[in-house]
């Protein structure tokens, strides 16, 4: 018997899909590259913006075909868009010949849930939320040499544009000695790369342990690997988490904070709570410690309400706050959420004309920082190689990627290059 997984959204959810493999494995199941030849076809969903679900019902519905030539053939949907209020109904209306419909919080439920397909007709498992952390699932890692280690689980923040606080529910942190303990074995075992996941990391919590404390307990550890973590929300970015960062050479000095607007008006519609200034005071205090590290962000455009002037703050603080990349985003309205409900939409031409100046402006910055690059040497911790371009590839420390010639697979290694060329954040150049 054999899986294929689909996956969409984000880290949280790629890492939600090893687990999936490995309890599909634990059953039984091996892995599948071609949808035409699985058993079983799992779609672990997301709902974030619009397009991502559009997205996933195109691609549920080009199964109908595959499903009606194929017998025994099972379809199984999960996810956050699955945990979405009304959505399951939704999805098994538009598509009858999904088999299983399963949340996030039962993701470990999986195998049963295929057992009792046996014997039911259709199969919808969603539970309204989870007590406790860990459900025993061993993920089957397929990001080597980097792996995801959750440290928390849901939000609590509801940030008012955003889905996530009711599709993964309320806010809980693993024990400090399960991670600690994970993180040692997975280097034991060879990964070179921990990321740290969590919604917020910043408000991680295991009795007198916080995410400061995690992270200095994580970074103690014997080995060579680096330690990256996301995402960080401004408002709980503190200075002994900066100084952490500063005093481990295992954390990369790479910070992803999420600003999602340049105006303090917009920003307490959104419900970040912070303000502009004491969003750049974050900024400030991370250059104090770290001078050469580097700033990556999120930014929504066309939140309702939004002005030509408070469109053109977050301009401002792409530049002020300098930078070096940004995921960009248009306003989506998901329902159930407050600003769905709020006064002031954005026509599209508007919202699609803000994205294409921010995004240049982002560009701006990409190019100028990732050009000071030119001849000197960075180490990258190779990941993969590109067949289209022939080059090994592997990221250094401050995320830009970086391609180069091999004689043999470095897949694992950290590689010293020195580049010769930029474009964007890709680095290209030669071994040293
Ligand atoms: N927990 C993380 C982000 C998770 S979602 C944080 O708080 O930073 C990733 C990004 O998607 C968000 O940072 C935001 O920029 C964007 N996003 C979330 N909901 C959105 C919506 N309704 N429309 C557009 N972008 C959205
Ligand atoms: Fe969404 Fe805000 Fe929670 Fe991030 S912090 S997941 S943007 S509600
Ligand atoms: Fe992630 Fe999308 Fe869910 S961004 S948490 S998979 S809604």
């Amino acid at each position: 018997m054999k899986y294929h997984i689909v996956t969409y959204g984000c880290q949280m959810n790629v890492h939600e899909s090893e687990k999936i493999a490995g309890l599909l494995r634990g059953a039984g199941y091996e892995e599948e590259g071609a949808a035409e030849e699985a058993d079983i076809i799992v779609f672990n969903t997301c709902c974030i913006r619009e397009n991502a679900e559009n997205h996933a019902f195109g691609n549920i519905g080009a199964l109908k075909k595959l499903k009606k030539n194929k017998r025994g053939l099972l379809i199984a949907v999960g996810g956050c868009m699955a945990q979405e209020e009304g959505k399951a109904a939704l999805l098994l209306r538009k598509f009858p010949f999904i088999d299983i419909v399963f949340g996030t919080h039962n993701v470990a439920e999986l195998p049963a849930l295929i057992e009792r397909k046996r014997r039911e007709k259709k199969v919808v498992s969603l539970l309204p939320d989870r007590a406790e952390t860990e459900d025993g699932a061993q993920p089957f890692r397929t990001s080597y040499p980097n792996a995801w280690v959750n440290i928390t689980y849901g939000c609590n923040n509801f940030c008012t544009y955003c889905i996530v606080p009711y599709v993964r529910g309320r806010e809980k942190s693993r024990s400090a000695d399960v991670i600690v303990e994970e993180v040692r074995s997975l280097v034991a075992a060879g990964y070179k790369e921990i990321t740290l996941l969590g919604q917020n990391v910043n408000s991680y919590r295991d009795g007198e342990t916080d995410f400061p404390a995690l992270l200095e307990r994580v970074a103690s550890l014997d080995g060579k690997f680096r330690i990256r973590f996301m995402t960080s929300h401004p408002k709980d970015f503190s200075e002994r988490l900066v100084a952490c960062m500063a005093r481990h050479e295992k954390i990369c000095d790479l910070l992803h904070l999420p600003a999602q607007s340049g105006s303090s008006r917009i920003l307490s519609r959104m419900n970040r709570r912070y303000t502009r200034e004491q969003y750049l005071e974050k900024v400030a205090l991370f250059r104090k410690y770290i001078p050469e590290g580097e700033l990556t962000t999120d930014l929504i455009v066309a939140f309702p309400g939004e002005t030509e002037e408070e469109f053109e703050e977050t301009l401002s603080l792409v530049k002020e706050a300098d930078f070096s990349s940004a995921f960009t985003f248009v306003y989506s309205p998901r329902t159930g959420t407050k600003a769905a409900e709020m006064e002031g939409r954005i026509p599209a031409e508007i919202a699609k004309a803000r994205i294409t100046r921010l995004i240049d402006c982002v560009n701006e910055n990409t190019r100028r920082k990732s050009e000071r690059y030119v001849g000197q040497v960075i180490e990258v911790l190779c990941e993969d190689y590109d067949e289209k371009k022939g080059l090994y590839l592997g990221r250094e420390p401050l995320g830009r990627m970086g391609y180069f010639s091999a004689p043999c697979n470095c897949v694992g290694e950290f590689v010293r290059i020195r580049v010769s060329r930029a474009n964007g954040i890709s680095l290209f150049g030669e071994r040293v």
